[in-house]
């Protein structure tokens, strides 16, 4: 069951990310333009879900996809710092140049996290890719090299993003009202 009393302010409307996608896409497909084996796309699900589908369709150079899930907040809308694998990739990285595609970068620990834990699998390169941020929340600059959006401190739903793993639906990102009680 929906609550659209939930769904805040707009912050990111369908045609900005469909542009901003688009621009990402070419952006990457620029910079990975003399690969040896492939570009390997890494999805962190659930959140990245219709982002990655995005921009994998954008990308004009060879490329591949695998995922992982991880779980970092629980059902809560603060980060525990608690990262735990849930699903781990197919394939070794071994060699590869890989680019993790994000959500939202918060905090940052999840993606410190992610980042030590492939780095240590020896690829080639290794580089982020997020559609979302809050830079307000990280102090020092994160190892971003890919930003869709920069976001103020607010939690947010829509084109992937969940609270309590619904709203993911919704073709814009929005902020989550609290529910008045
Ligand atoms: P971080 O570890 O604080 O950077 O957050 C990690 C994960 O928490 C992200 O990949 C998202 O899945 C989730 N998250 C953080 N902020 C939000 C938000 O505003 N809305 C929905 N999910 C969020
Ligand atoms: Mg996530």
């Amino acid at each position: 069951m929906s609550n659209p009393e939930q769904i805040g302010e707009i912050l990111v409307q369908p045609d900005e990310l469909n542009n901003r996608v688009k621009e990402l896409a070419a952006e990457i497909s620029r910079d990975y333009a003399d690969l040896d084996q492939g570009l390997l796309l890494i999805g962190v699900l659930k959140g990245a879900l219709f982002f990655i589908a995005d921009l994998m369709r954008a990308i004009e150079v060879p490329c591949e996809v695998d995922f992982m899930a991880v779980s970092s907040y629980g059902s809560a809308t603060q980060s525990s710092g608690v990262v735990r694998i849930i699903k781990d990739l197919d394939a070794p990285l071994e060699g590869r140049d890989v680019l993790i595609i994000e959500d939202i970068v918060d905090s940052g620990l999840t993606l410190q996290y992610l980042i030590r834990n492939l780095r240590a699998r020896s690829p080639k390169s290794l580089e982020v890719c997020t559609l979302l941020s809050k830079p307000i929340r990280r102090p020092e600059a994160a190892d971003v090299k890919y930003v869709g959006f920069e976001i103020p401190d607010r939690f947010v739903i829509g084109f992937g993003l969940d609270h309590q793993e619904r709203h993911r639906n919704l073709p814009y990102v929005a902020a989550l009202e609290p529910k008045a009680t």
